[in-house]
């Protein structure tokens, strides 16, 4: 049975949230416990489809993990495969990031393209070009995805022609057990990277530069298990500062960090609402009515986050005055716009560009979310809407929020799944 959400909104929010681990981290830490022997526990670890996904693909290969108590207890001690089948691919992009750390770990890996998605096409050319430099064989064939490196993989200098993320993470977990020194240049400065390479670190790796755009990687033997805490989830703080933002509320923000939210917090600040942030705790309250900001683009951390641009824009939705928006990192991002129209938002799309007129109100409707932060995105313009919406494809949304409906109804929201 498929669950949909019934919302009621202009409910006004209030009081304080726990904010859930970064999904975006947790994967790209999974896949890198392939590369450790004994248990890891990875705490605040979030309750999620794609976690699920990616434990999934773990026990296939062998290794023990499972949730417990908000953390991950993982162990890849009794490795027994370097394949991951189809089907694990094609339910979570993100599944990508398992081809570096099995590289390094068995020498081989062979999967399958994680193909197109809800976001357009995501190709890998920058990852097989960053692992063929580092000695890896690589045939593409039907779909299928084979290398190898028989003598383990040899640092080498890689210099990224764009800072993608996915490529970032895949290079540094093939580099962490490689011979000699791998240098990124250009790399991904996201804070999921540095929590990547903070978690090895512990581990025992030797790697500098995370955070920054050249990232140094001295390979190392061996790596042990450790504990390590998930940093906090930046995408659903935005989300949560949206859903305020929209029905003109006063919240509270646990466990958050506001350098990871700066380009978010500063463009709330241009429509008006006030953040202030104190040891981990955000206080964020939102005028009556918001200021439109005139420019969002999106652009690679520490710029405006893609991620955010679905919820964001549901708050300029109904915002006084008009805001563009430029995509800039995904092809197809704009599919929360046609319903988001239905709610009677006022937005026209060319190309890469939003062009969204602030509304007075917006109104109930039937609306269906096709991609994950389009869903978050529809959530958000739902709780500002007047009347009741129905909000369908809420799988979506479950890829990467946790409980998300019932984080809003204990603000106050009147949100339902059914
Ligand atoms: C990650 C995040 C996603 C976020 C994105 C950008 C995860 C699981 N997902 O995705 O939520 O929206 O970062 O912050 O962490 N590209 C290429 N060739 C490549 C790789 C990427 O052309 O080999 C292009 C992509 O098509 C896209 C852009 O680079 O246009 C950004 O992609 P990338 O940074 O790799 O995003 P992901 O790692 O897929």
């Amino acid at each position: 049975m498929v669950s949909r959400y019934i919302i009621n909104g202009r409910k006004k929010l209030s009081g304080e949230v726990e904010v859930q681990g970064s999904k975006n981290s947790s994967l790209p830490i999974l896949a890198a416990t392939l590369l450790t022997k004994g248990e890891n526990v990875l705490f605040n670890c979030p309750r999620l489809s794609d976690i699920e996904a990616a434990f999934g693909i773990l026990r296939y290969l062998g290794c023990e993990a499972k949730l417990q108590n908000g953390a991950a207890l993982v162990n890849c001690g009794n490795l027994r495969k370097y394949d991951i089948p189809d089907a694990f691919m094609r339910e979570m992009r993100g599944s990508i990031v398992f081809l570096g750390a099995l590289l390094s770990r068995c020498g081989k890996a062979l999967l399958t393209f994680p193909g197109g998605c809800e976001l357009g096409p995501r190709p890998i050319d920058l990852h097989l070009k960053a692992l063929r430099a580092m000695g890896a064989t690589i045939t593409e064939r039907y779909g299928i995805i084979e290398c190898s490196a028989a003598d383990g993989l040899i640092g080498a200098p890689i210099a990224l022609s764009f800072p993608s993320v996915g490529a970032t993470e895949n290079i540094i977990l093939a580099a962490a057990l490689a011979k000699g020194t791998t240098t990124i240049t250009n790399a991904a400065r996201e804070p999921e990277v540095s929590d990547l390479c903070d978690y090895l670190n512990s581990c025992g790796a030797d790697i500098h530069g995370a955070g920054e755009g050249t990232i140094v990687i001295n390979g190392v033997s061996s790596l042990s298990a450790v504990s390590h805490t998930i940093i906090p989830d930046r995408i659903v703080a935005a989300t949560l500062m949206s859903a305020a933002a929209v029905t003109g509320s006063e919240i509270y923000l646990e466990g958050i960090s506001k350098t990871h939210l700066g380009a978010v917090i500063s463009v709330f600040d241009e429509a008006g609402c006030e953040s202030v942030c104190r040891e981990g705790c955000m206080r964020f309250k939102a005028p009556e009515r918001l200021r439109a900001v005139s420019l969002i683009r999106t652009m690679p951390y520490p710029g405006f986050p893609t991620d955010a641009q679905a919820p964001v824009m549901s708050a300029s939705a109904v915002s006084e005055g008009s805001t563009v928006f430029v995509e800039n990192i995904f092809e197809n991002r704009f599919k929360h716009v046609g319903e988001l129209c239905r709610l009677g938002a006022e937005i026209n799309v060319e190309g890469k560009v939003a062009v969204v007129k602030g509304v007075d109100r917006l109104y109930g409707a039937r609306i269906e979310a096709q991609d994950l932060r389009g869903a978050a995105g529809l959530l958000v313009a739902a709780l500002a809407a007047e009347g009741e919406s129905e909000l369908s494809g809420i799988n979506y949304l479950e890829r990467g929020y946790e409980s998300f409906e019932q984080t809003l109804a204990s603000l106050g929201a009147d949100v339902v799944k059914i």
